[in-house]
């Protein structure tokens, strides 16, 4: 754009102005599409924009973020990178590692993140010790998501066992009802699997096979039990439902079309958007055999290094990174997402039970060193590795096995991606 004297003039008079000299631009690029997600992320454009910012909306379809990475990638390696992006886990070490992403030890400072973050959340947002991420929510996979008015009307309870919910399954097919509304794409698969290892083997067993992917642990008579029992859940949603996206079987748990998913609690997100509350309308409970553990998922923004940016540029970015850690942004962000914020030190009284639930198992399980990092959701092992492990229990879904050639199977892609890496 060629810009004429009088308008450059003008630019350089605002920049004058107090309050207006620093306003920039950020691009931040996020896979937040459905009815909940969009209002979260929107909580974050308003704040910016009230800082007299530019939000530029880099959105990327398609939930569990499988699209949003390829597209950062193609961006970043043609030197055009993001403000930030929402990176997760192990693969914000992977991009801090090859040099695209900025210190923010500064404003961690400032705003006194080590005292805030629990460690487990500190140290994913870091590299070699050095903030170069901001976390916005912590995210609980394992939860089962129920409709009330059809468990009262079958006259069943949350079930807390898999013994309880093969007789509520029998209860509510009987009644007509479709006992679990579950997407069919490999990550909301491997989301429900991983939840079901945890359940059936213990946190010891999830930690050994799906955390330092013991061969033992792998390829054991656990692993075996744990298909088996993966196995008769997907008899009550079969591929022919043709469910697609995660949120579409969310609205089938609402409208009252079916009374189970298993899926983290961003599904809270869409009862919320939905007006629906919780206890009255549906019910939050951990998956059947997973009380008091919580396996965690942390959204967060890795921060790109903008060199060469204009300094209201920088600016811009800075003051993204502050207002993601400021209270009121992560009250309201984390009541619309249906997470709870990373930070520990901030009052849930305006949250719902739900939410308060999550918050003290997640500060006892944090305690205790017995928090587990989700594997389908990037925490526990790198993008590449999660890659064949979404593909194999892809493939095990539309084809299933016996359990044990299947547990041979699965420890076979995780091990060929491990060594994809190296
Ligand atoms: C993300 C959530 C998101 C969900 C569905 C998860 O991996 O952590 O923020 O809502 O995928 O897209």
């Amino acid at each position: 754009m060629i810009l004429s004297t009088r308008t450059m003039a003008f630019s350089a008079m605002l920049c004058l102005l107090p309050g207006l000299s620093q306003a920039g631009s950020v691009e931040v690029l996020h896979y937040w599409t459905s009815g909940g997600e969009a209002r979260s992320v929107q909580v974050l454009q308003q704040a910016m924009q009230e800082d007299g910012h530019t939000w530029d909306d880099f959105v990327v379809q398609g939930g569990g973020g499988g699209n949003a990475m390829a597209t950062l990638q193609d961006r970043v390696l043609r030197g055009n990178p993001p403000t930030a992006a929402q990176i997760k886990g192990l693969d914000i070490q992977r991009w801090a590692r090859l040099g695209f992403l900025s210190n923010i030890n500064g404003l961690a400072d400032e705003q006194q993140w080590d005292e805030r973050l629990p460690p487990v959340v500190a140290a994913a947002m870091q590299y070699n010790g050095d903030y170069v991420a901001v976390p916005v929510n912590v995210h609980r996979t394992n939860w089962l998501w129920a409709n009330k008015r059809i468990l009262d009307s079958v006259g069943v309870a949350v079930p807390t066992t898999w013994a309880e919910f093969d007789q509520a399954a029998d209860l509510i097919a009987a009644a007509g009802y479709r006992v679990i509304a579950q997407g069919h794409q490999d990550w909301q698969h491997a989301t429900l699997f991983e939840a079901v290892a945890l359940s059936v083997g213990g946190p010891e067993f999830y930690q050994a096979a799906l955390v330092e992917h013991d061969f033992r642990a792998m390829r054991s008579d656990t692993m075996d039990a744990v298909f088996d029992r993966y196995y008769r859940l997907l008899e009550h949603m079969p591929l022919s439902d043709d469910l697609g996206e995660w949120n579409q079987a969310t609205s089938l748990v609402i409208n009252g079309e079916a009374a189970f998913q298993f899926m983290g609690d961003w599904a809270k997100g869409e009862f919320s958007a939905e007006g629906k509350v919780a206890n009255t309308d549906y019910v939050c409970a951990p998956v059947p055999g997973t009380q008091n553990q919580f396996l965690f998922n942390i959204d967060s923004f890795a921060i790109f290094d903008l060199r060469g940016a204009s300094q209201a540029d920088q600016t811009a970015q800075n003051d993204l990174v502050r207002n993601i850690m400021d209270d009121s942004f992560q009250r309201t962000f984390n009541q619309n997402k249906g997470s709870i914020p990373p930070r520990t030190d901030m009052s849930m009284s305006a949250f719902d039970d739900c939410a308060r639930v999550s918050m003290s198992e997640f500060i006892a399980a944090a305690a205790n060193d017995s928090l587990l990092p989700s594997i389908a959701h990037g925490m526990a092992t790198t993008g590449t590795v999660q890659g064949y492990f979404y593909e194999k229990i892809g493939e095990l879904t539309v084809n299933p096995i016996s359990p044990s050639e299947s547990s041979r199977e699965l420890a076979k892609a995780i091990r060929y991606g491990q060594y994809v890496i190296k």
